[in-house]
């Protein structure tokens, strides 16, 4: 079983066939979570695992399990999973990689016949990208327990749409409890999202943990009045306010340029009229750090900010914590497994963090789990652009095959 190999050419195909629900101008992907686009590549996924003889589950927030039966019906599955929603300017590989090659392992398995110990699972986990509904991995958390179901169907996307109602209008609707099931292990494979194994010039990324992420909605408000007329000192400018903040979040995530990282992602001016000073200004905050600590110093150096801020430009500065999301390492038998796959395999490797959040975060908790990272070109991610080569998927494949093989002889 050591010699077996995944069909790297069916696995591209199968990405670029997949590339079609929600294809962009550009040659990227929208496919938000739930959406008509995301509901089609999903109807393609079960159908695909069905050809092969999978029974299908869907669980109460559309998490799709594709189980492929194992020799002993009283081990618990070993699952393999990832997300097929994209980012509303999402590349082709994001999360899709991991799903996919999933699937090819399961193919590679039933084309040579063989039967592993424990069950298999591919599994699609809804809204891992938290661009329609924050925060993001949000249906692994709640089959990890880290939210309520309620939690999951209440949120709501920038329309007011909600978490159910798309779920229902989607078709994916599912009845399956969510979690409360053992898993033996999860595998994913993804893209790295970032520039070190390129710039190194290895194959595989042998993913040792993820580093902490922390959500924050802020509000500054201050007050609409007219352009032409108010004296800029008699101003409260919200504006003017949230520039200054914007400045001092990019300095809080540069001031420890090889750990830190402070995003400002989404910006919004009310009343948005070119004649009317700015009441109201809404903005996301993302910062990110390999460490608890690290993640209060910056949060520390955010709220700092926030209130010097205020009191200068004479507005209210409100910040909302969204989500927060702990350092994670991941477990050493499946790392191991990964690392020994990739040996066995001969290609070059090394250990990495992931700065990028992913499914595997939330499903840590509960089942041991590991991930495999390939390199993508420039680093580029979460852009239209994001590109790999088919060998570079193959090798990824090939990795998780040979990682869930070894596992499933292992434990
Ligand atoms: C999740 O995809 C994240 O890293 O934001
Ligand atoms: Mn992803
Ligand atoms: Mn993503």
């Amino acid at each position: 079983m050591s010699n077996l190999r995944v069909d790297g050419a069916r696995l591209w195909s199968t990405l670029m066939e997949t590339a079609a629900f929600g294809r962009t101008a550009k040659g990227g992907l929208c496919r938000l979570a739930l959406s008509p686009e995301d509901a089609a590549v999903r109807r393609w996924f079960v159908e695909a695992c069905e050809a092969i003889g999978c029974a299908v589950t869907i669980d109460q927030l559309g998490n799709i399990f594709a189980r492929r039966t194992g020799s002993d019906p009283d081990l618990p599955p070993i699952a393999i999973g990832s997300h097929l929603d994209t980012q509303p300017t999402g590349g082709r590989f994001d999360g899709i990689l991991g799903v996919l090659a999933g699937l090819e392992v399961l193919r590679t398995l039933e084309d040579a016949d063989v039967v592993t110990r424990h069950p298999l699972e591919v599994v699609n986990w809804t809204n891992e990208e938290g661009a329609r509904f924050a925060p993001a991995m949000l249906c692994a958390g709640v089959f990890a327990g880290a939210f309520d179901l309620d939690y999951a169907l209440s949120r709501e996307d920038r329309n007011g749409v909600s978490f159910a109602a798309a779920l229902a209008e989607s078709g994916f609707d599912g009845t399956a409890p969510v979690g409360g099931r053992p898993l033996a292990a999860h595998f994913e494979l993804h893209i790295e999202q970032g520039p070190v194994l390129e710039a190194e010039g290895l194959e595989i990324g042998v993913v040792s943990g993820v580093q902490g992420i922390r959500w924050f909605d802020v509000e500054i408000a201050g007050l609409a009045c007219h352009a032409g007329t108010m004296p800029m000192k008699l101003r409260r400018d919200a504006l003017q306010a949230a520039a200054r903040l914007a400045v001092a979040i990019d300095e809080i995530g540069r001031s420890d340029p090889d750990t830190s990282l402070s995003t400002i992602g989404i910006f919004e001016a009310y009343p948005g009229s070119r004649n009317t000073v700015p009441e109201t200004i809404r903005m996301s905050v993302d910062l990110r750090h390999p460490r608890a600590e690290g993640l209060d110093r910056l949060e520390a150096a955010f709220h700092a900010a926030a209130e010097e801020i205020a009191a200068a430009l004479s507005v209210t500065i409100e910040i909302k914590p969204v989500w927060s999301s702990p350092p994670v390492v991941f477990h050493p038998e499946v790392v191991g497994a990964i690392d020994a796959a990739t040996a066995q395999l001969g290609y070059s490797r090394r250990s990495i963090v992931s700065g990028a959040g992913h499914d595997s975060v939330y499903i840590s908790r509960v089942a041991p789990t590991g991930m495999i990272f390939v390199p993508c070109e420039d680093g580029i991610s979460h852009n239209e652009t994001e590109n790999i080569m088919p060998i570079e998927a193959e090798r990824g494949a090939n990795v998780l095959l040979q990682a869930v093989l070894q596992f499933d002889s292992a434990a």
